[in-house]
């Protein structure tokens, strides 16, 4: 059964979930496309599973269709990457009327949606998430990037796409690590804002996926709805993030993302049980549900190691830093400290 959720922001766009929508993806994207145009990205693991197939759907459908396929991977998230496939599109003869298309996960989407932003100056993308992550996270919102060396998405534009169209059928042939890492962030809305939505995940039935990632997009969307441009109330989504960008970076960014942000959420989550501002119990009970989804809950660095790198994060606000903070499951507060705090809060949220 597909599912539809609308994001409410500009002129509004259409995320839908379910199965097999890969195969008709050409009828609901020839619309978007007045030129007759489709720019499909993908990376070396994703285009030869999927491309011929979204190639043959959009070509049935009357578009002319053309490529860029990157190597896989955190490592091609580059401007040197951007460069490579602005001039791709530009050799493709795409104009501003015509589409591009992100087929993948974050890395993708993220730098497919960047190029849509600058390619003369914007022209309209559509997302095909094929991670869980890009399905609850990246492929909503707006947000696009590219790493430099100084951090992780350092250089990007809030553009938002077009259409999002998530077949889930293509979890059938990602890796368990990232299918859990998607895991990691769509426990993360349950934590926020919907109590029992977190506890769908204590014996996650899989086949539930399409409506639970509905469900995530929901609550997503709605954020991005109050604030497109990540000034206050979005800044909820970070949960767990002020710790996670610091063991990403720590790690040489070998984490992945979602294992990070489980272990960036207990932290937060212990940090404010010993301060006595969330329900005593909270922690516990998330180390239970993300250990049962096979996510890591014990953080491999010291607490002065994270807060030297949590201190570089580019969400600080001069000498201040504003974390998400677990009210409890279902319902959380946003706390501005100085960053002369994250100690503690590394301290603290560590175990022992
Ligand atoms: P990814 O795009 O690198 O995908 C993970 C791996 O899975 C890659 O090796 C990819 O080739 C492979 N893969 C993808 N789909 C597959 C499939 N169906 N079958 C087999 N293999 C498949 O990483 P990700 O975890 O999807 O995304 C991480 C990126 O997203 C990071 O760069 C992060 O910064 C970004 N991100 C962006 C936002 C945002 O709001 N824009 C939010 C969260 C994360
Ligand atoms: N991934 C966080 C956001 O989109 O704001």
């Amino acid at each position: 059964m597909t599912r539809t959720v609308r994001i409410d922001v500009g002129a509004g766009y259409d995320v839908t979930v379910g199965p097999g929508l890969l195969d008709t993806c050409g009828g609901a994207l020839a619309p978007l496309c007045r030129g007759g145009s489709a720019f499909v990205v993908s990376d070396s693991t994703v285009a030869p599973l999927y491309l011929a197939q979204v190639r043959r759907s959009l070509e049935e459908a009357g578009l002319r269709v053309s490529s860029f396929v990157f190597p896989a991977g955190e490592k091609s998230k580059t401007l040197a990457t951007l460069g490579h496939m602005l001039e791709a599109m530009a050799e493709a003869g795409l104009t501003r009327s015509d589409l591009a298309v992100a087929l993948g996960g974050g890395v993708t989407g993220d730098m497919t949606g960047f190029a849509a932003g600058v390619y003369q100056r914007g022209i309209s993308y559509v997302q095909l998430p094929t991670t869980v992550l890009a399905a609850v996270d990246s492929s909503v919102g707006g947000k696009t990037a590219v790493d430099l060396r100084a951090g992780k998405n350092m250089a990007g534009v809030f553009i938002q796409p077009a259409a999002v169209l998530c077949d889930t059928d293509t979890f059938a042939t990602l890796p368990e690590k990232w299918f859990r890492d998607g895991l990691a962030e769509s426990i993360k809305y349950g934590i926020l804002t919907d109590r029992e939505l977190f506890f769908r995940f204590d014996g996650l039935d899989r086949s539930e996926m399409p409506e639970l990632i509905a469900r995530c997009v929901a609550i997503k969307g709605e954020y991005v709805h109050r604030d497109p441009l990540d000034c206050w109330d979005r800044r909820y989504l970070n949960l767990g993030h002020t710790m996670a960008h610091a063991m990403e970076k720590l790690s040489g960014y070998t984490l992945a993302h979602g294992h990070a942000v489980a272990m960036g959420t207990v932290m937060a989550a212990r940090y404010g049980e010993r301060l006595g501002l969330t329900e005593a119990g909270t922690t516990e009970e998330i180390c239970r549900i993300y250990s049962k989804n096979g996510l890591p809950v014990s953080c491999p660095y010291d607490a002065g190691a994270l807060a030297r790198a949590a201190s570089m994060d580019k969400k600080r606000t001069g000498g201040d830093v504003t974390v998400v903070l677990i009210e409890t499951i279902g319902r959380c507060f946003l706390k501005k400290m100085p960053v002369s705090e994250l100690y503690e809060l590394a301290r603290l949220g560590l175990e022992g």
